[in-house]
């Protein structure tokens, strides 16, 4: 039996690497949400979008096409935003700076979701978000919500980051995690929350081998049941 499998939690916990490799694990497909997110986000500032003015926001949400496309030399999914591979830009400071107050907006949660609810009619998918295990996916037969020490997630956010960044300080990364992090779960649209179904993995002091370990053993009862 394939099931639907969702791994929410705060910014910067590794949750896209343990769907990632979760997927891989059990040939499924993953779709990462936040990177729908961001999308939109880079499509409303490149485009000068006041996304205060609900008019505005419709009007760019009807010239947005999103989809992910395989990368063969990555080996993972790439965001295409309207034929154009936004992988790498969606990923800068700029968009990270902004997303979280985009993604608040309900229309374009109700845009996000709807594409997201389909992507998982078939189910034998991963998906990793905020929102997943509470309004995307409310039947997901495995839901886990991931979670880590915030000076932990800091420190792998900032190497992550300062390769593309080299002018990056440690306290800019904190403080725009803190806060995404504040406003993701207290937005009135599906904040991020636990979903009271699902098991909290904190991998604070765990390698990625452990929790993926961990996580497979989930799944693999699950899939049995
Ligand atoms: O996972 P991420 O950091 O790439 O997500 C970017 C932003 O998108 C994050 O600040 C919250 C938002 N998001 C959301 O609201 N719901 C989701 N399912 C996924 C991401």
């Amino acid at each position: 039996m394939s099931i639907i499998i969702t791994i929410d939690g705060y910014s910067s916990c590794g949750k896209s690497t343990l769907a990632r490799q979760l997927a891989r694990e059990l040939n499924y497909l993953y779709i990462d949400s936040g990177a729908m997110y961001r999308a939109i986000t880079l499509y409303f500032l490149r485009n000068h979008v006041d996304w205060a003015v609900v008019a505005e926001v419709h009007k760019a949400l009807d010239e947005i096409n999103l989809h992910f496309e395989y990368n063969s030399h990555t080996g993972q999914s790439d965001m295409v935003l309207n034929d154009e591979n936004v992988e790498a830009l969606i990923r800068d400071m700029l968009v990270s700076e902004h997303v979280s107050e985009v993604a608040a907006i309900k229309e374009v949660r109700e845009f996000s979701v709807a594409q997201q609810q389909k992507m998982g009619e078939k189910k034998g998918i991963v998906m990793d978000g905020r929102d997943i295990g509470t309004t995307v996916f409310p039947h997901a037969e495995l839901k886990i919500f991931v979670t880590a020490d915030p000076a932990v997630r800091v420190e792998r956010r900032f190497k992550e980051l300062i390769e593309r960044n080299p002018n990056l300080t440690i306290e800019e990364v904190k403080n725009n995690l803190e806060l995404r992090d504040y406003t993701d779960s207290n937005r009135e649209f599906s904040p991020l929350r636990k979903a009271a179904d699902a098991v909290e993995l904190d991998n604070t002091h765990l390698t990625r081998e452990q929790q993926l370990a961990t996580a497979l053993k989930w799944a693999q009862e699950r899939i049995q049941d």
